[in-house]
């Protein structure tokens, strides 16, 4: 089968799809019976399935990866001529589009100034690790390792990432995990009841309690702190007001490192180039991944300050003084080149001001459906980033079933509209619906998607 001659037979396609590709993230047993979805052509916010069915995605790919919508030509050809001059050198030399794109990204990080590529997010995140590693090493004989991590953040698939991992589902059963993670409470409101939290100041309090783990820890044992700017996997978790003022103020108290990961929310998704830019962080490592390039080619890039950087370069007649690192794929021209298209579509179509009014819409919306619908507890989120959290009793705000959640998720597919849910994550707590639509939504797109989603709740919970 040579996989063009059959474009019109997609059953030989399902048939060697069921019988060889092992797919990410979704149980396999029910494909003896049923068919896998098989996603054949994207065209700005819409994917046809092998059977010819339009979807609405309301998610950019599953994982908020496609910001600037399928279909892109503009950036299929830069990435086309790129590959013609030239596809892969090692990342020990410069590229034509490395530099350029390094240059633009850093115009977008006042403060930062270095730029190391990678191809994915876990990667970009092992990489900060790394760096934190060395700089105990090189600086504070061992001791200054430790790295702080939050209660229902995820930061990538790797045994170092799950280890640095607050959502236990995605966990279990790949212990044991690299030591020297440390896990500090999460940040939502919410759910702040069963935190025993106070009911005034929570953010001040969440933040305190990240600084009652370094006293306990020891400052002096603790290298970085990483955080997503708004948690998107483990429930869409907007930080509460107070609270990153409060732990910019920690680390810098404590000499650590605030290491942010971008991998969903840079580029775009929140309504400024990154999530931490909306809450006036200055933070010393930032990863990113997936809206980078929207998935046209894959790219991730760990910012770093000078000052990080420095501290890698100091002593020339150390042979062991610097990142001794490499990505073989992070020298694959085809990221940068798709990722200057990306921003540059961005910047042209204005759509960071679209994901601000497209993503007060959304919200609006979902907090319309709220009055109809006793079961959603609360919406939250940032810009294109929203999620709704269902319950099963709003007083007690006990959670809803998880197979209540995923029907009115497979609703909405039945409908033609793709949107998410929080899913093998926090253990009970699989119960909050996800929307991450492309940065290009119109008011009709996202009309059809509450829309859909309200059909759907009328469905499951009558
Ligand atoms: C916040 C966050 N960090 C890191 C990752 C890992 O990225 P990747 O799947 O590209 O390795 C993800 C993936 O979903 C993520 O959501």
């Amino acid at each position: 089968m040579d996989g063009t001659a059959h474009e019109n037979d997609l059953s030989r396609i399902v048939a060697a799809d069921k019988a060889h590709v092992w797919h990410h993230l979704i149980q396999h047993k029910p494909f003896e019976t049923n068919d896998p979805r098989i996603i054949v052509e994207g065209k700005d916010m819409r994917v046809w399935d092998q059977n010819g069915k339009e979807h609405l995605d309301a998610v950019s790919g599953g994982v908020w990866t496609v910001n600037v919508g399928y279909g892109r030509e503009s950036i299929a050809r830069a990435v086309y001529d790129q590959l013609l001059k030239l596809n892969y050198f090692a990342g020990s030399a410069g590229s034509i589009p490395g530099a350029v794109f390094a240059e633009k990204l850093i115009d977008k990080m006042p403060g930062l100034s270095r730029v190391y590529y990678m191809n994915s997010g876990s990667e970009a995140n092992e990489k900060a690790f790394k760096m934190v590693r060395q700089i105990a090493h090189k600086r504070y004989g061992g001791k200054k390792h430790k790295i702080l991590y939050r209660d229902r953040d995820y930061h990538g698939t790797t045994i170092s990432c799950l280890s640095a991992g607050g959502q236990e589902e995605r966990n279990a059963q790949y212990g044991p995990y690299t030591p020297g993670f440390v896990k500090v409470p999460h940040c939502l409101e919410y759910r702040a009841g069963d935190q025993g939290a106070p009911t005034e100041n929570y953010g001040e309090w969440a933040a305190d309690q990240i600084e009652e783990v370094i006293l306990r820890e020891g400052p002096d044992s603790i290298g970085a702190l990483c955080l997503e700017p708004v948690t998107a996997g483990g429930g869409v978790i907007a930080p509460p007001t107070g609270y990153w003022e409060k732990v910019q103020d920690i680390c810098r108290r404590h000499d650590i490192l605030l290491h942010i990961d971008e991998v969903v929310c840079g580029v775009g998704r929140t309504g400024t180039w990154f999530g931490y830019q909306q809450y006036g962080i200055q933070p010393d490592m930032v990863t990113m991944a997936k809206g980078v390039a929207s998935g046209y080619a894959a790219i991730a890039c760990l910012a770093t300050t000078e000052q990080v950087f420095e501290m890698f370069k100091d002593d020339a007649s150390d042979p062991l003084n610097y990142f001794r690192d490499i990505s073989t794929f992070g020298g694959c021209t085809a990221g940068p080149a798709a990722a200057i298209e990306n921003m540059r579509i961005i910047e042209d179509e204005d759509l960071l001001a679209n994901t601000t009014a497209m993503g007060d819409r959304l919200h609006n919306n979902l907090l319309a459906l709220m009055e109809k619908h006793a079961v959603i507890g609360e919406v939250r989120g940032k810009g294109l980033f929203m999620g709704a959290e269902l319950v099963a009793d709003r007083q007690t705000r006990e959670p809803m079933d998880e197979k209540k959640v995923q029907a009115v998720v497979g609703d909405c597919m039945a409908q033609g509209v793709i949107i998410g849910a929080t899913n093998r994550s926090v253990p009970g707590y699989n119960n909050t619906l996800c929307f991450s639509p492309a940065l290009i939504a119109k008011p009709g797109d996202i009309d059809a998607i509450t829309d859909a989603v309200d059909d759907a709740l009328k469905r499951v919970f009558g």
